[in-house]
């Protein structure tokens, strides 16, 4: 991502406080012009009291959002240039289509020629070119969200936010209009800011993804970069499978750290952390190697437990001493004799280490505000 990229929307420390709970924590967010940015976390995490506080329908407790840097209270809803899908469609019954999409424009007073023009074009990018005259009630969901999302484009928002705007269509046609609105989204060049609590979705639309757990923000960064590099514990066993280790650095030498799990132990090559630091190792099942051998600087060794074909993937689960389970995933692959004895290790860069200082003192503040 180029440092040049302007800035559409700025949060700085939004705080959002019901009674007492506290739903957005220090939540600090830049989001760039054009790009397609998704909030992704479970339910009740906060991602659509952000997006509301976006969008001006509810107020920051504290911290400040600006859009464009205007501060976005300065301005009523109607002067912003942000515009909301939700998942529910909310067209209007009596009117039909074409006066659903005109709505926008007419309200603005725009000349009716331009009007039709404009209905036309965005009906036609939406492919619903042809239901001018249709009541939403002649409608497939499918149809009435992209309705929705024609009426909430027709007035060119710089930012359109979409909270869990297919959430309510069956499976097939929710991953067809995912194809459908991230090319829409490239075409019309508009900031997107995208609710969803399903990891796939995410990771197929968008260009970065900012995850939140119980309103704290995790990570955000690219689709690759989440699933490769991992920030938090959280993040880790989130988006995708993996293997988490916890552990403490034992050593420190030569730009290798000697890290101790309960089955065994490893050297991985970091700087960034201190000895006798607790920390968490992420390892992939794709980047898990075993050998029938022990493997020099590794000293995990456990048994197959079982083997697994799910299609074309080849999943094997491997128990460590301690009773922990050890996934592996390979394409195609020579099965392992049930019960034998293999050695575990992975290639320098493919255990990422995660810092979890954070989540011990994240744990501690809360036992004490709890008091
Ligand atoms: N208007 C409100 N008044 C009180 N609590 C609310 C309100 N809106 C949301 N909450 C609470 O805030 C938390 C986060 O909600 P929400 O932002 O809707 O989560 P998400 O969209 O991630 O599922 C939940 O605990 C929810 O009950
Ligand atoms: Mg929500």
């Amino acid at each position: 991502m180029s440092e040049e990229r302007k800035v559409i929307v700025d949060l700085k420390g939004v705080n959002k406080i019901y009674g007492n709970n506290h739903v957005v924590k220090d939540l600090d967010l830049v989001i760039y012009e054009g790009e397609f940015l998704t909030l992704l976390g479970s339910s009740g995490c906060g991602k659509t009291t952000t997006l509301r506080m976006v969008a001006g329908f509810e107020e920051p407790t504290g911290g400040t959002i600006q859009v464009e840097g205007e501060d976005i209270h300065n301005k009523e809803p109607y002067e912003r240039d942000v515009n909301t899908v939700f998942q529910s469609y909310a067209l209007f019954p009596h009117m039909n289509i074409y006066d659903n999409v005109a709505y926008g424009l007419k309200m603005k007073k725009v000349k009716k020629a331009e009007i039709k023009e404009r209905v036309t074009e965005m009906l036609d990018m939406v492919q619903l070119g042809g239901f001018e005259k249709r009541y939403p009630s002649q409608l497939s969901g499918g149809q009435k969200q992209r309705v929705a999302i024609a009426r909430a484009l027709i007035n060119k928002p710089k930012v359109l936010l979409l909270d869990e705007p297919l959430g309510a269509l069956d499976l097939k046609l929710r991953k067809q209009m995912q194809l459908e609105l991230k090319r829409l989204q490239r075409k019309l060049h508009i900031t997107f800011i995208y609710v969803t609590h399903d990891q796939e979705e995410a990771l197929t639309m968008s260009d970065r993804i900012c995850i939140m757990n119980d309103g704290v923000l995790q990570q955000v960064g690219t689709p690759s970069e989440i699933y490769e590099s991992p920030a938090t514990r959280f993040v880790a066993t989130f988006i995708g499978e993996t293997n988490l280790f916890d552990g403490m650095v034992t050593a420190k030498e030569n730009g290798r750290l000697h890290i101790s799990i309960e089955p065994g132990d490893f050297y991985v090559p970091d700087e960034d952390f201190a000895n006798h630091e607790m920390l968490a190792v992420s390892v992939r099942p794709e980047r898990m190697l075993y050998s029938a051998e022990p493997v020099e600087g590794f000293h995990l060794a456990g048994t197959v437990k079982e083997q697994i074909y799910v299609g074309s993937v080849l999943k094997t689960v491997v128990e460590l001493s301690n009773g922990n389970e050890v996934k592996i995933e390979r394409l195609a692959g020579q099965e392992l004799p049930k019960g034998g004895s293999v050695y575990l290790y992975w290639k320098d860069g493919d255990a990422k280490l995660i810092h979890t200082f954070d989540d011990v003192f994240a744990g501690a503040v809360e036992d004490i505000v709890m008091q």
